[in-house]
């Protein structure tokens, strides 16, 4: 049996008609990796899943969001998409253009986007349009000229991208049994965190489940307006992905930590490379930098008492997003970890090196 895509296994939660053309790549699907190692690192009486997003087709999260959106573009007879992009969206929506025999256009702050995902968007034939500036002037423009063209727009101010991405939060439920007790989650554009909140809550309206999870979002402390109440005008950090000092979504953010009693918190670089590491070394998942967030997050909040604060010793079930792939940034990991010298082609030098 053929692996169903976002679309055809939720559409019932879905904004999708019989005359709604379904373009996917198979999105979604995505595992749930125990991650014990973390859990006996941190000593903590709790199960802490990672969900990996980075085994969506394109390597993102986003692709979930961008099933539903280009379809949506498709059925409404444009024949171009648009996006402002730190990477992965437009990775994404120049994969699922191309799919759908459309036009795509990407504009991306230049020297701030990781080569897998430029290599993408190159690839699968978008015009890419680098600016010199940011994320959010991109993001700015973008929607101006989509407001004057017939181009759709295919950022998470979109609304079909956040109809897409809360599957995310069907698929947890449907492995767990249940909603998790935290949602730790990398925020950006805050789209995401968004759409996750939209999820679980649709989730227990119709009755799947019964409890809510406690939305833990975690920005750059270099890129963190919500955390701060005020707009970055030039972010920083080494996870490009979330370098964005004026999420579009921000006042949802805010709504999703408000209403499960969550938080927005930061974490500094070095916090994010601490749990890339330790994700790529202990646990055998290699996510970007910016996806290290929700790791480093869960590891911030706990030093800080939050788990024993709140929950008096009780089993509970946490969830971090693995927002994308980290071969989208090889050029961070190498960065971090040397590469190796050459030697000779001889086995005595080898094993040397391998300590025999
Ligand atoms: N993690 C990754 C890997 C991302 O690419 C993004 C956003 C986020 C987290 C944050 O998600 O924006 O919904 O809060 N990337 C966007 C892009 C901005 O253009 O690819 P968010």
């Amino acid at each position: 049996m053929s692996i169903k895509g976002v679309i055809e296994r939720y559409k019932e939660y879905l904004p999708v008609t019989e005359k709604t053309p379904i373009i996917t790549l198979c999105e979604g699907n995505t595992p749930l990796v125990r991650a014990d190692f973390l859990e006996k690192m941190l000593n903590l009486k709790a199960k802490v899943y990672l969900k990996f997003e980075g085994q969506n087709p394109t390597g993102s999260f986003k692709d979930r969001g961008m099933t539903v959106a280009v379809s949506k573009a498709k059925e409404e007879g444009m024949q171009a998409v648009m996006c402002a992009s730190t990477g992965n969206t437009s990775a994404s929506a120049s994969a699922y253009a191309a799919r759908a025999g459309m036009k795509s256009f990407v504009v991306i702050p230049e020297g701030n986007i990781a080569l897998g995902k430029l290599a993408q968007a190159l690839i699968h034939g978008a015009t890419v349009i680098a600016i010199n500036g940011n994320f959010d002037e991109a993001l700015k423009l973008v929607r101006e000229i989509t407001d004057e063209y017939p181009v759709a727009l295919v950022n998470s101010i979109n609304p079909y991208r956040i109809e897409g991405q809360k599957s995310g939060s069907f698929e947890i439920c449907d492995d767990l049994g249940c909603a998790p007790d935290y949602h730790f989650i990398p925020v950006g554009n805050a789209g995401n965190i968004t759409a996750y909140w939209k999820g679980y809550k649709e989730y227990k309206d119709a009755g799947k489940i019964s409890n809510l999870p406690k939305m833990m979002g975690f920005q750059a402390a270099g890129a963190c307006p919500i955390v701060e109440g005020r707009i970055f005008e030039h972010p920083e950090t080494i996870a490009t992905a979330i370098r964005i000092g004026n999420p579009a979504s921000w006042k949802m953010a805010e709504a999703a930590r408000d209403e499960s009693g969550g938080m927005i918190d930061k974490v500094t670089d070095d916090e994010i490379v601490e749990a890339y590491k330790i994700l790529a070394k202990k646990i055998g998942v290699f996510c970007e930098p910016a996806s290290a967030a929700s790791v480093a997050g869960l590891i911030k909040t706990l030093n800080l008492g939050y788990f024993n604060k709140e929950d008096n010793g009780k089993e509970i079930k946490i969830v971090c997003i693995l927002t994308g792939h980290g071969l989208k940034d090889p050029d961070r990991a190498i960065k971090i970890i040397e590469r190796p010298q050459p030697v000779d082609a001889d086995k005595n030098a080898i094993l040397k090196i391998m300590g025999y």
